[in-house]
């Protein structure tokens, strides 16, 4: 009688504990010793008050989705735009959140195409160093850290990129290819020049699964703290899923950890459509995968990186509706802690869990 009596009220704390952890009460930046982050649309900010309401419990900061990429700061050249970036910037300043910078540099189709076309070095060279003193210029004082360089190496041996295309024909900037493999350590002492208070990041993805990519990062942070370039965090993406091997994931934030820089956890989501198929539901076992994966990351982040190092976890959105995943290989899927409607999801929980409040 009385272990059953126990038993329920084991059960009954337990239940309520979980309901108000999910739910209700609790905010994840209540609990985590470490900074809480979260990609952020503006347009989402501005039109779903749940997107907007979650942010604000749950956050510490912010990094901006697209925003605050030269994509939108300067599609066309000698013409800036910062509407969209300062909007957001007010925000987080009105709701005491910290911004983190992204990005500079970055390779991608999505650059602006009139840089792609620049293929002499000195001039795209010369556009590149004026861009980062305008825009970091701009924001000093109220973006913390930058994303100064994102994906320098590419997915094969993890080598400097030097592609003119994608492998779906799409024009690249070709940064490696135009400017030397060496390109990166100049855009860092660029930065710093225009923002010396601001810590700056190297930000890359894969390297829980490509030990090249992960190799030539290290080496390139030894090699810029023996030139004395100026470099204070590397970023991990951690787009993983739920079959991403967890000895891939504590070696990369252990080896990040060990060049005692910080180490930002920058754009996590966990994948459960590991077919890419179009019509792909989720069932228990899927959602609790998630749950555990989530739970691991964080768990594993707080364990191998010292409180000193940890400069936060930013998942990449807030909810499935918001992810970038489903557009980008066109199959649904559902990566984030809330779901389609913006209602906490098992992985809200692993989350917790990863942080220690059960
Ligand atoms: O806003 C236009 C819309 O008007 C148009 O109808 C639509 C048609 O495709 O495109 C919309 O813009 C898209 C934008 O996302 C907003 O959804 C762009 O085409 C698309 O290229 C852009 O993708 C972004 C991508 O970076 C490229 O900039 C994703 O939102 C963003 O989540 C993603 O973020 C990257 C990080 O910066 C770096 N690490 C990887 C991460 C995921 O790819």
């Amino acid at each position: 009688m009385q272990i059953r009596f126990v038993f329920c009220l084991v059960f009954l704390l337990y239940s309520q504990t979980s309901h108000a952890q999910s739910e209700g009460g609790l905010s994840l930046s209540s609990v985590s010793p470490f900074p809480v982050g979260f990609a952020v649309d503006p347009v989402l900010l501005k039109s779903d008050r749940v997107f907007r309401e979650l942010f604000i419990k749950h956050g510490d900061g912010l990094t901006a989705t697209n925003s605050m990429k030269p994509s939108r700061i300067i599609r066309e050249k000698g013409r800036y735009h910062f509407e969209e970036a300062d909007a957001l910037i007010d925000f987080a300043v009105k709701n005491n959140k910290r911004v983190h910078g992204h990005t500079l540099v970055w390779f991608n189709e999505s650059a602006p195409r009139w840089l792609k076309e620049i293929r002499d070095s000195a001039t795209l060279e010369n556009n590149l160093r004026e861009y980062i003193r305008v825009v970091g210029e701009h924001f000093r004082g109220k973006v913390k850290s930058w994303d100064v360089v994102n994906e320098v190496f590419d997915d094969l041996a993890g080598d400097v990129r030097i592609a003119d295309y994608n492998e779906k024909g799409a024009a690249l900037l070709n940064l490696g290819g135009v400017l030397g493999k060496d390109y990166a350590a100049r855009m860092f002492q660029y930065a710093h020049q225009a923002d010396p208070e601001a810590l700056l990041f190297y930000n890359d993805y894969g390297q829980e699964t490509n030990p090249g990519k992960l190799n030539h990062i290290i080496r390139m942070v030894k090699d810029f703290k023996a030139r004395g370039i100026p470099i204070h965090g590397l970023g991990i993406q951690m787009h993983i899923n739920i079959d991403t091997p967890e000895s891939g994931i504590e070696k990369v934030i252990a080896s990040f950890a060990a060049t005692g820089l910080q180490v930002h956890i920058s754009e996590l989501d966990v994948s459960m459509n590991t077919g890419k198929t179009k019509q792909f539901r989720p069932g228990a076992a899927q959602f609790l995968q998630q749950k555990q994966k989530y739970r691991f990351v964080v768990e594993t982040y707080r364990r191998l990186v010292p409180a000193s190092q940890q400069y936060g976890i930013t998942t990449w959105g807030v909810g499935d509706k918001d992810s970038w995943i489903p557009q980008f290989c066109n199959c649904s899927d559902f990566p984030l802690l809330f779901d389609q409607e913006y209602q906490p999801k098992p992985a809200l929980e692993g989350y917790f869990e990863g942080v220690g409040t059960k």
